[in-house]
């Protein structure tokens, strides 16, 4: 078997992330090695994202560059493949192969473990030149990618992620995800302790569950009858998984947290005080146009009973403005709503349309500038909260994985338990450590420290 060379770009969230490491494992079986050059590659992957309108123009943009490589290798005689995964092969596999018709694959997120097997498909065609139509998979068949992923996991570094559940039943009327990712599926508890305990032993101190809505988690275990919460995998993770020294989940949705999730915030040391829980608007009117199901109210429940049991949490959230319909006092509510939860981070979005969900069909949509100019005041307040969040862990100490280097020689950059990075200067290498840290001073979007001995 020929060598061949894989550049991967992803875009999008952390699933993606996750998703291409688990494709490159994959192809290494395959007889490809990884490339940081797209020049030098025979097969491009792009792992696309289509939450928002702009993620898509990303991906159109990508493939024009992409194009200009290909003519150049074809002429020179060499074999230049683009794939296009993710969500908008997902969303718009027939779209993409008509504007741009030199992509040679289209698969969506739930038949990677086809991959090996398309591109076979893909190299047929191409020897037999009359069929130049392009390789498409993108159905649904969820059940099967986990276990046919299970390719030897060749991760690196001291943090992973590990997606134990995928998709969306709950259709808020902004979102794509269930269109893209299909309806809610969990992978096996026993499945994801064996994957954490490969993950560690190839390095990994920490890991963070992924999900589009990960506490709706309810996996089967062997070791019990009936399903298993996100709450009680952790429990699970933290007893049967030696070594491992941090916990995360991500991303969280109101209305499916959970007694043992809270719980488990109480009771387990490894899992770190601080939860992504997206409430999108503080306006009661809005969260039900948007189908949230919950109320403000709610919201601020959830929050009290997770400080109750864990007071050191801090949270974070997302939010879309100018969803359609939102009145000046809907968007007031959000702020005042801010004001009342004190987040230590937030991603604030203005509403985009997305091809298919029904918010997009909705009369009253406002205007780019009504959506800019609070999307701006929106975000003054929630970097001002960040700001006063930093300001208030001057002069602590907080323990620091360290899993970067920094600029200058002899500097090291790690993440809080919030996921600030924190810069410290050291003599000793203290990649992949885990160590106590004296903040000395904070900025808006980093901590400066020394190491405690
Ligand atoms: N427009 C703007 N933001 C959106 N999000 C999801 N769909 C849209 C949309 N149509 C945001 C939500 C979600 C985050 C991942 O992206 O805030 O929590
Ligand atoms: Fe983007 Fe959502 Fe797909 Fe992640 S799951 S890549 S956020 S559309």
């Amino acid at each position: 078997m020929t060598h061949k060379k894989l550049f991967i770009k992803t875009y999008g969230c952390q699933m993606n992330i996750y998703d291409s490491e688990r494709m490159s494992s994959m192809l290494m079986l395959h007889n490809y090695s990884m490339t940081q050059e797209p020049e030098d590659a025979d097969l491009v992957i792009l792992n696309t994202c289509h939450i928002r309108e702009k993620a898509t123009e990303k991906v159109f943009s990508a493939l024009g560059r992409l194009h200009l490589i290909k003519e150049k290798k074809i002429k020179k005689g060499l074999t230049f493949n683009i794939a296009v995964a993710g969500c908008t092969a997902q969303a718009e596999g027939s779209e993409i192969a008509k504007r741009a018709p030199y992509v040679d694959l289209i698969i969506g997120p739930q038949s990677y473990h086809e991959l090996p097997e398309m591109l076979e498909r893909l190299k047929r065609k191409q020897e037999n030149k009359k069929d130049s139509k392009q390789v498409v998979e993108t159905n649904f068949t969820t059940v099967d990618k986990f276990d046919a992923l299970n390719a030897p996991y060749n991760h690196k570094g001291p943090t992973a992620f590990l997606t134990i559940q995928e998709g969306c039943d709950k259709f808020c009327h902004f979102c794509v995800v269930p269109y893209t990712r299909g309806a809610e599926f969990s992978r096996s508890v026993d499945s994801i302790i064996e994957e954490a305990k490969k993950l560690v032993s190839q390095g990994a101190l920490e890991i963070t569950l992924l999900g589009q809505n990960v506490n709706a988690y309810h996996g089967n275990y062997s070791k019990y009858s009936g399903e298993v919460t996100l709450g009680r995998l952790c429990y699970e993770l933290a007893e049967h998984v030696p070594n491992l020294k941090s916990l995360r989940y991500l991303t969280c949705h109101p209305r499916d947290v959970h007694l043992e999730q809270i719980e488990a915030h109480r009771d387990i040391e490894i899992l770190q005080p601080f939860l992504h829980l997206p409430i999108q608007s503080g306006s009661d009117r809005i969260l039900k146009k948007m189908n949230r199901k919950h109320t403000v109210d709610d919201y601020k429940k959830i929050i009290d009973q997770f400080r109750q049991a864990q007071p050191k949490i801090a949270f974070s959230s997302d939010f879309i403005v100018g969803y359609p319909g939102e009145k000046k006092q809907d968007f007031l509510e959000t702020l005042k709503f801010v004001q009342d939860i004190d987040y230590a981070q937030s991603f604030s979005f203005k509403y985009s349309i997305r091809p298919g969900t029904s918010a997009g069909f909705l009369e009253e949509q406002l205007t780019e500038e009504e959506k800019g100019e609070r999307l701006q005041m929106l975000k003054q307040l929630l970097d001002s909260q960040q700001l006063k969040f930093n300001e208030a862990l001057c002069h602590t100490t907080v323990p620091v994985l360290f899993d970067r280097l920094g600029k200058e020689k002899g500097t090291y950059i790690g993440k809080s338990p919030y996921l600030q990075p924190v810069h410290v200067v050291s003599s000793e290498d203290i990649l992949g450590k885990i160590l106590p840290v004296h903040i000395t001073h904070s900025g808006p979007n980093s901590l400066n420290g020394t190491i405690k001995n």
